[in-house]
């Protein structure tokens, strides 16, 4: 999960990174206020979770409180690559001597964490690493010694900060790590960190990227996601435990593990190509264990898609063999009732195979049809959605 920047700049407080003040606001009202209260220079900033805030005019300086509230109006309801701005955080406007850049990030491909810093901030770090790599210094974090003040210092040397300034930027940059460790982080990032013309080092923007796997030992993390306006479907599925993420087609997709399901998005979208370019409309993949209850979560989440015109269900038998789930569907269907509208695809293969489908045929349910194979199976989910558009 990203974080939008005022919840960065929050958790950087409480792990003592510096910060400036900064108030969030809704209106361009409680923009005016805001800057009221903080007096002096401000600087309005779109509250999205998307990079390009400042290219894209979200970013503005006000120096006065009606300046604020006019720099709130051209910010609020703007759209910056899709994301529209319902939030602004008005900071504490910071005279800048120089602008640095930090990051701490999990490097999944070496199986360790990774820190970057520079001394060219205010540049995009992507441009920096292409054109400029040697001006990004990177530095492999050993997970379990982490960055303490002596690995602060290689860091900030090896970044080729100026010696006098060493002993400013290495605190800062070990309590950045302890804010990526102390809330299971897999990104922290400070783009800018500025040194000011008062000569001190505070980071003026912040990005965090939350492991959510981690979210049981964070009960803080709950309401960070709460203030963030994730997708209706997205969260339904989550408070019942299911592993969805939607996408924008019309066949609704549910299977048994996350390869299968990731398969059936291909043949769905290969199948689709012959029936009016139909696309998958979600990934659902429920699990072993698929009882009735899971299955009908699943089933209601997928029929509650507007955008869905049919729905394939494709399990493979393992340990939860076929007869269990072709109940699960019995039973899922009993339990929409009149809320399953949609036609059902099935195609079940694996233990207890013959046992699955013989249920299904008994139940004989006028929108399930079973299908043998995968491939005919998307063919007539992708077929059954092009008819229904
Ligand atoms: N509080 C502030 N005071 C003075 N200048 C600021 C302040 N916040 C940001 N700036 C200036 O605006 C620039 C852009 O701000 P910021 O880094 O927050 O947005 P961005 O980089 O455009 O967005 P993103 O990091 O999402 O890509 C900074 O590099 C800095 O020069
Ligand atoms: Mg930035």
């Amino acid at each position: 999960m990203d974080l939008f920047e005022y919840q960065a700049r929050d958790l950087f407080e409480s792990y003592g990174v510096p910060v400036l003040a900064g108030i969030t606001a809704d209106t361009p009202d409680e923009v005016r206020a805001a800057a009221e209260k903080l007096g002096g220079v401000v600087v309005v900033k779109a509250q999205v979770k998307v990079g390009g805030r400042g290219k894209a005019g979200g970013v503005k300086v006000a120096k006065t409180p009606d300046e604020a509230f006019a720099a709130a109006e051209s910010i609020l309801g703007l759209d910056i690559k899709g994301h529209v701005v319902k939030r602004v955080m008005v900071a504490a406007g910071a005279r800048i001597a120089q602008e640095f850049y930090f990051s701490v990030l999990l490097d999944r491909s070496n199986r360790t964490f990774l820190s970057m810093a520079s001394v060219e901030g205010g540049m995009e770090i992507e441009i920096l690493a292409v054109e400029k790599p040697e001006a990004l210094a990177r530095l492999q974090i050993d997970p379990l010694e982490g960055i303490d003040e002596a690995k602060a210092l290689e860091i900030a040397r090896a970044a080729g900060f100026p010696e006098e300034l060493l002993g400013k930027i290495s605190p800062v940059i070990a309590r950045l790590w302890n804010v990526f460790k102390g809330e299971d982080a897999t990104l922290v990032e400070v783009n800018p960190l500025v040194l000011t013309e008062t000569g001190e080092i505070i980071a003026l923007d912040g990005k965090i990227t939350i492991d959510e796997n981690a979210a049981f030992r964070h009960p803080n993390h709950h309401a960070l996601e709460e203030a963030g306006d994730i997708d209706p479907l997205e969260a339904k599925a989550k408070a019942s435990n299911l592993n969805y993420v939607k996408l924008d087609g019309e066949v609704g997709i549910i299977g048994n593990g996350a390869g299968l399901v990731m398969s059936t998005l291909d043949v769905v979208s290969y199948a689709g190509e012959k029936h009016g370019n139909v696309r998958p409309a979600n990934f659902l993949d429920i699990g072993g264990g698929a009882s009735a209850e899971v299955m009908a979560a699943g089933l209601d989440v997928i029929l509650g898609d507007e955008q869905v015109k049919s729905v394939f269900v494709n399990v493979f038998g393992g340990i939860t063999a076929c007869d269990a789930v072709a109940n699960g569907i019995v039973g899922a269907l009993e339990k929409l009732g009149d809320t399953a509208t949609k036609p059902l695809v099935v195609r079940l293969d694996g233990n207890n195979v013959v046992e699955g489908r013989q249920i299904l045929a008994d139940a004989a349910h006028p929108l399930v049809t079973v299908v043998d194979t995968m491939d005919e199976a998307a063919d007539k989910a992708a077929e059954l959605a092009y008819a229904a558009r």
